[in-house]
């Protein structure tokens, strides 16, 4: 009998003994029922990929702590560490890993001396490559079990192996590592679990079709933070103060918030596909989310009722789309993408390695409650927390340090950051916790630090009476069967169903960069607008020339050439911001210098953010000395929606404070018809320009592009120059209604700006077709845009640069 087995089967003829022992150990750590019938016996560990990262870091460390809690508990254990090399090269690797796990600090010297030698003995290298290999193994368990007589409990396949593996692994143990004799098989997986909603639905068939749903053990390594696995219990244990205040009357916001200080150096050939989304958010802090926020359950134990209300709180999250989430991405992530994936100089990895996202749940108790998930590598420091941050509703008017007039807050505190340890907060102001368990104390003694704004005496504070590893809590759920603390394939979708929408409208934003570390500052402050997530600060404006000549390695907006004339370009929300800065900034100089700024607007969609951002952020634009024109009207009653002049009037005339006889809408119904010739509405719009507009001569002309190249109302296959001096005309649209009138060229070439502004992924193939083509203002009715005197700008966001 080979020395690893001797103490094992001491140990077994212990079994009967201690089937009292065994009956409460089966209750796992919590008092958690296990969904099991647990027998004792004997327990196979196997760790395929046994010698690699993962498993040097924290799983030995993790089954060796499982050992030492349960070698008293009657079952016994064996330890196999699975990898492709052979035995004789591996071995060595592995016991140079198990020598160095550790004993907690309650075990003394010899015990721990003892266990380790025991827990070595136990363990063993095994080359797992082929069915043959996975077959070996089988006989080998089976036979030694026969040889001490023992009854089997149960196999355990840590699957600590790149994902792709995983299918085949799964069916490899389906085929041959099934015991024959009812013992329980747990097979855990590591994520990622998937890229998308549709990659981890064909994994999830996958190994459904090796593994039942309850054999599966899909970790998310934060169900085993301590604070994380705790939360659920505290919300009951406290029900009675957080029954009342759970809910939008009280809740002003939750934040779930993971920042990291390092980058990603080393792990880009799996970080550049998937990005602080799908590493992070979709699945640490949405389980996170998910556990503040879903019905507690009426049994804390019953792993099926947790994952079903946990489930329900995804199909009840509102869709996340791309006004949902702001990215960013340190700086110096660019050139590691290079050197790591060997890309040259010129590769851009859009791959955002900071997110912040906010979701809202459409339930009558958390209707309008800001649900931020925020992370992020290279950031200021180190933590991760979820607050839920109350309303309070005192106005102090004089000592605005006393207790009732500070921030209410919870907070669950991971660890890290101030603090440095796991705990939990509730501000003195909200009430004082109940204790959850005998595993937690109080901590009354404090340094002098704060925690989120606030003194930490100004706190309740809650902390573990022993710190443990998330791993090493993990394993011990896997051991006592507790499938609550793992993610259902159904939680995996629901997910996955909730991300995928957002990463796929993300897919080719440009992430803010970001310079890392303290550096930052304020640049990834986020500002809630609604349901709406936006950056706060300002946009950073630099040149290329600052640039060092190059482009996407550089703040938001940028500033280059296009067509000869100059660019502006950055995404839409930060383009249209510089676009009305760039207006009021006109406005203001010509109202200093001839104390009226006229201004002649173009229809359409594109402009409506534009619109918006002027009637909801330039409080101080100077709309009295202001004249609006129009740059061209559809032939339709100015009561249409279709016409230019109501959107204009909806979007933007009704919400400022521009006097009536300022506002110049282009006379397309004269005598109650439509646009005729002889009725002169062009030239009545001409002479009413004349009169008004020194020289004829616009401060600013807001101009789009069609897709057929026409600018405002100046369609291909006519000859434009057949307008000579007019200043107005009447035109032909192909498309419906066809008939418009519109500026002439003459017109908009006199102006002193001339803005050309072209947003979407939709206009790409005409930014690209445009800057290749020469002017020809018949065949591309934009090239024929060349203010003689002035100064032309064109506006494009990303979307329409890069499609
Ligand atoms: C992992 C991510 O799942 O979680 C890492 O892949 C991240 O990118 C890590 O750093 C954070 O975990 P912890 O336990 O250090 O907070």
């Amino acid at each position: 009998m080979p020395a690893e087995w001797v103490w094992t089967f001491r140990t077994s003829m212990l079994v009967t003994v201690l089937l009292l022992l065994v009956t409460l150990c089966a209750k796992g750590g919590n008092g958690v029922e296990t969904e099991e019938v647990r027998r004792p016996g004997h327990v196979s560990v196997v760790i395929v990929g046994g010698t690699g990262d993962l498993a040097k870091k924290y799983l030995w460390q993790g089954f060796f702590q499982l050992y030492v809690n349960q070698v008293n508990n009657g079952n016994t254990f064996s330890f196999y560490g699975g990898g492709l090399s052979p035995a004789d090269q591996a071995t060595p690797v592995l016991f140079d890993i198990l020598k160095a796990v550790s004993c907690s600090k309650d075990v003394s010297q010899e015990r721990c001396a003892l266990l380790k030698e025991q827990f070595l003995r136990l363990s063993r290298y095994r080359q797992l490559k082929s069915l043959e290999d996975y077959q070996d193994l089988a006989n080998h368990i089976e036979k030694k079990l026969e040889e001490e007589g023992m009854t089997e409990a149960g196999r355990l396949f840590y699957l600590s192996v790149p994902a792709f593996a995983y299918a085949d692994i799964a069916d490899k143990i389906n085929s041959s590592c099934r015991s024959t004799n009812g013992a329980w098989l747990r097979v855990v997986l590591e994520k990622p679990f998937g890229h998308d909603f549709r990659s981890a639905q064909v994994l999830a068939s996958q190994l459904g079709s090796s593994l039942k749903e309850n054999e599966m053990y899909r970790i998310d390594h934060y169900l085993g933070k301590q604070v994380i696995a705790k939360i659920l219990p505290f919300r009951v244990e406290n029900k009675k103060f957080l029954d009342p205040i759970w809910n939008k009357q009280h809740i002003e916001r939750v934040e779930i918030v993971l920042k990291e200080t390092l980058d990603v150096k080393g792990r880009i050939p799996f970080y550049d596909q998937y990005g602080v989304i799908r590493d992070v958010l979709q699945n640490h802090l949405t389980e996170v989310m998910a556990l503040l926020t879903m019905r507690l359950p009426r049994n804390l134990s019953s792993s099926e009722e947790v994952l079903q209300n946990k489930l329900q709180i995804f199909s009840s999250l509102l869709p996340l789309g791309k006004n949902q989430a702001v990215i960013g991405q340190y700086q110096a992530y660019r050139s590691e993408v290079q050197q790591e994936l060997n890309k040259t100089k010129d590769h851009v990895s859009l791959t955002p390695t900071f997110a912040a996202v906010l979701a809202h749940i459409d339930e009558a108790q958390y209707e309008g409650v800001p649900l931020l998930m925020i992370s992020g590598k290279m950031l200021d420091e180190r933590v991760g927390y979820a607050r839920i941050l109350f309303k309070n509703d005192i106005f102090c008017l004089k000592n605005h340090n006393s207790i009732h007039c500070k921030p209410k807050q919870i907070v669950f505190y991971f660890g890290h950051g101030s603090l440095q340890y796991p705990a939990i907060l509730v501000s003195k102001n909200l009430f004082k916790p109940d204790l959850i368990n005998s595993e937690w104390k109080e901590v009354t003694e404090h340094s002098d630090i704060s925690v989120l704004g606030l003194p930490i005496s100004d706190y309740y504070v809650q902390t573990p009476t022993e710190q443990r590893d998330a791993y090493v809590e993990l394993i011990s759920y896997i051991y006592a069967g507790r499938k609550n603390s793992f993610i259902s394939t159904e939680n995996l979708l629901a997910s996955w169903g909730l991300w995928t929408p957002l990463l796929s409208s993300l897919a080719s934003s440009f992430p803010r960069i970001y310079p890392g570390g303290a550096d930052n500052e304020g640049l990834l402050d986020i500002r809630l607008k609604g349901k709406d997530i936006a950056y706060n600060s300002e946009v950073v404006i630099i040149s290329r020339d600052q640039m060092g000549g190059t482009s996407g390695n550089g703040f938001q907006v940028m500033q280059g050439k296009f067509r000869s004339a100059d660019m502006v370009s950055a995404w839409a929300e930060e383009l249209v911001e510089k676009l009305a800065a760039d207006i009021q900034e006109a406005a203001e100089a010509a109202v200093h210098e001839s104390g009226v700024f006229h201004l002649a607007l173009s229809g359409g969609s594109t402009p409506l953010a534009l619109f918006h951002r002027l009637a909801l952020h330039h409080f101080s634009f100077p709309w009295r000395n202001t004249h609006v024109w129009m740059v061209d009207e559809r032939c339709i009653p100015l009561t249409e929606v279709q016409s230019n002049f109501y959107s204009l009037h909806n979007h933007l005339l009704q919400h400022v404070r521009i006097p009536y006889y300022n506002i110049h809408p282009m006379p397309v119904q004269l005598n109650q018809r439509l646009c005729v010739e002889e009725d002169g509405g062009a030239q009545l719009y001409e002479k009413e320009i004349s009169r008004l507009v020194n020289g004829s001569s616009f401060h600013f002309v807001l101009l789009g592009v069609g897709y057929d190249y026409h600018t405002a109302s100046l369609f291909p296959g006519h000859k434009l120059d057949e307008f000579g001096e007019s200043l107005v005309a009447l035109t032909e649209s192909p498309a419906k209604p066809h008939q418009r009138m519109s500026l002439t060229f003459s017109a908009i070439n006199r102006a002193h700006k001339v803005a050309i502004l072209v947003m979407g992924k939709g206009k790409h193939e005409l930014i690209t077709q445009l800057s290749r083509v020469k002017d020809n203002p018949d065949k591309w009715p934009v090239t024929g845009v060349k203010p003689a005197n002035g100064r032309m700008v064109w506006y494009l966001d990303y979307d329409a640069i890069i499609g």
